[in-house]
């Protein structure tokens, strides 16, 4: 702990440059520099770090209309896959940002309430139409809520967790599995610490997150056949939406439990780690849940 201590105060102080361990950029130089998670220094990806790992894939990426489904959308349009983007909120700034990216011919986007059959029927079928084939699925959209006390919560709210999250991915999944069929394919599911290390408050959320888990492990069994990888990450990153869903108090309890010592960044921690898993470097993993989460809950 106090060697990583020493190494972040080393890095803060001398913003040199380090060599990326990161796949997709390795054996490449990343800068050390400001970002956005509460001032702290860390690994800054550009344009020019992109490499055309993804190049001539599709991808669908859900709840993408802000925070962590944003990054990582953004962050595969930069390695060359075409994205089809979906949300149930606005994603036009989303949408903007892969344009600028790829321009319009390898962007799109469609409204989707991941509960509801028929739309994701649609974003998947609008995604072969567009590009062709769907190579990749990230699976992001959840309904993140305020915790409360076992008690407080609801049925309805519990209904929603589930459809939100288990639901909705395992929809898309069934909805995309014919085509990744074909030529095989790349499914990044999201769980969360809230399910497996069990913080108090979030029963409801971190059920339907650890039955994402378990979809994740029994598709990448039935499916390993196909040369489709089933992964899911559990992040941490103080989105606007993981903020709403935390008091003051939490927010500055957690980050003193981040071995790290920091919330994770969307574009520069998180989404670098779907774009391995959406690659050719994750080829053999299957079935796993990566914490990139600064060390918070480490799962074993
Ligand atoms: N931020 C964290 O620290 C953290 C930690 C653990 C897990 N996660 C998971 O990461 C994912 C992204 O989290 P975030 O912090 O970016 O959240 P966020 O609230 O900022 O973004 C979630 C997005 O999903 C969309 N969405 C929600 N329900 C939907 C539905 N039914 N249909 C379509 N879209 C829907 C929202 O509109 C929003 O754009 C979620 O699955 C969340 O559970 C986040």
């Amino acid at each position: 702990m106090e060697g990583i201590s020493l190494l972040l105060v080393d890095l803060i102080h001398r913003p040199d440059e380090v060599s990326s361990t990161l796949p997709g950029v390795a054996r490449k130089r990343i800068r050390i520099e400001s970002g956005a998670s509460g001032g702290e220094k860390h690994n800054s990806h550009n344009m020019e770090d992109a490499v055309g790992v993804l190049d001539g894939k599709v991808a669908i990426v859900t709840g993408a209309g802000k925070g962590i489904g944003q990054a990582e959308a953004v962050a595969l349009a930069k390695e060359g896959a075409s994205v089809m983007i979906c949300d149930y909120a606005d994603y036009s700034e989303t949408l903007g940002k892969l344009e600028e990216i790829s321009g319009a011919d390898k962007a799109a986007g469609m409204n989707c309430d991941v509960r509801k059959t028929a739309e994701v029927k649609a974003v998947v079928t609008e995604a072969v139409k567009r590009f062709g084939t769907v190579d990749i699925l990230v699976n992001n959209a959840q309904k993140l809520s305020m915790p409360h006390d076992f008690e407080d919560w609801t049925e309805e709210e519990m209904r929603e967790q589930w459809e939100s999250g288990p639901l909705g991915t395992w929809l898309f999944m069934q909805n995309c599995l014919p085509y990744m069929k074909e030529s095989g394919g790349r499914i990044i599911n999201t769980s969360s610490s809230a399910g497996y290390a069990g913080y108090p408050g979030y029963s409801c959320y971190g059920a339907a997150k650890e039955a994402i888990r378990s979809i994740t492990r029994s598709a990448a069994k039935e499916w390993g056949k196909y040369n489709i990888t089933v992964n899911s990450i559990s992040p941490a990153a103080l989105t606007s939406g993981a903020a709403g869903a935390m008091d003051e108090e939490a927010k500055t309890q957690l980050v003193a439990a981040f071995a790290l010592g920091r919330w994770g960044d969307p574009d520069n921690d998180i989404a670098r780690v779907v774009v391995f898993l959406a690659g050719p470097d994750s080829s053999f993993m299957t079935g796993n849940t990566v914490c990139v989460d600064g060390g918070l809950a480490m799962l074993v």
